[in-house]
């Protein structure tokens, strides 16, 4: 049965800033069409690939599109892994109170304050377009829409995004629009955005080099891209990890979470990024956590010195290393 919460169709200024994943071309909206769900769907004006609309969300990966034969599909079967270990992340953890240990409070000050950058305070989001590239749970998508900002939630998996959507305040929805897409494929043109924001998303794909300069691409002239990506530690401690997840990443996502419930009181004394521990997380927002760090197949770390020259090298100039580790802000030359 259809959840009315779900129904609608996306936002229409969203047309003009979708891209083809295959080939980079312009999307029109088919709504005739009866691809998929009968909800319409999106076609490229240039290869006729089309894509479906489900639950109010277009579908643009390159595995959703209509016209692919199977042999053209993602063959990276790790991508695959970390889409379905996030999905069930945001199904079994997403309507916690806090994610990541932060209530919605803290993720507003974390998108206005110091770890964001000095140029960007609450009023900086009034009627910029922004991409929110890694969205998972959604939460900062709506920091950014109550700001007065245009929100583009763009994420890899479904199950997620549809629970992103339903959570939504009604106010906000013609603000917000909600995408699946890959980044690496990435479904969007070029030169658009005022801000990028992506969150602690690259270091989860095959190629975060490549992802990133996908992300400065979307970037417009002036506007700013936002990364954070894990630090890297000493040897010891990126060898200890590697042996646990090289087992944890191999488990069905159902005992993981189990097991994720198990290892939680660890962090009293195992310090996490976001400070989670069971002083002030319960339980479950504790497992989340843990399950957050051993499920996803890719994970990546990276220098300060390395990103940096990321931005550089994509020609984003003014860089602002932020508090956290490794935390950066780039702007690219108007
Ligand atoms: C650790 S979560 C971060 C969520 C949110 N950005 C935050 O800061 O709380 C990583 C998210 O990135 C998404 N993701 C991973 N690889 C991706 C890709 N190649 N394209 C789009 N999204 C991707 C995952 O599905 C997941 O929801």
């Amino acid at each position: 049965m259809s959840d009315p919460e779900l129904e609608g169709a996306p936002a229409p200024w969203l047309n003009e800033l979708l891209a083809c994943p295959f080939c980079r071309g312009a999307l029109v909206s088919g709504s005739e069409d009866s691809l998929s769900h009968g909800e319409g769907g999106f076609e490229c004006l240039s290869c006729e690939a089309r894509f479906p609309v489900v639950a109010g969300v277009p579908r643009l990966t390159r595995e959703s599109a209509c016209r692919v034969a199977r042999n053209d599909q993602e063959k990276d079967r790790k991508t695959l892994a970390v889409r379905k270990a996030f999905e069930h992340q945001w199904r079994a953890f997403g309507s916690n109170p806090r994610i990541f240990g932060k209530t919605r409070e803290e993720m507003r000050e974390l998108v206005t304050g110091s770890r964001i950058g000095p140029w960007i305070d609450e009023n900086y989001y009034r009627d910029r377009l922004v991409l929110d590239a890694g969205c998972g749970h959604g939460r900062y998508v709506q920091e950014f829409a109550e700001m007065g900002a245009r929100v583009v939630g763009l994420d890899m998996g479904e199950g997620h995004l549809v629970a992103a959507r339903k959570g939504l305040p009604s106010h906000l929805k013609d603000q917000v629009a909600w995408i699946q897409g890959d980044l690496l494929h990435c479904p969007l043109q070029l030169d658009q955005f005022d801000l990028v924001f992506c969150d602690g998303v690259i270091h989860h794909t095959r190629d975060p080099r490549l992802a990133f300069a996908r992300l400065a691409g979307l970037v417009v002239q002036g506007g700013s891209l936002y990364v954070w990506v894990y630090p890297r530690g000493g040897r010891l401690w990126e060898a200890t990890h590697r042996s646990l997840r090289a087992v944890t990443t191999r488990l069905p996502p159902r005992v993981l979470e189990k097991l994720c419930y198990v290892l939680a009181p660890l962090l009293a004394i195992v310090p996490t990024y976001s400070s989670t521990r069971p002083s002030r997380a319960s339980f479950s927002e504790c497992a989340q956590v843990v399950y957050d760090w051993l499920s996803p197949a890719y994970q990546s770390h990276h220098t300060e010195d390395e990103v940096e020259s990321w931005y550089r090298e994509e020609g984003l100039l003014k860089v602002a290393r932020l508090p956290v580790a490794v935390g950066m802000i780039g702007r690219k030359e108007e």
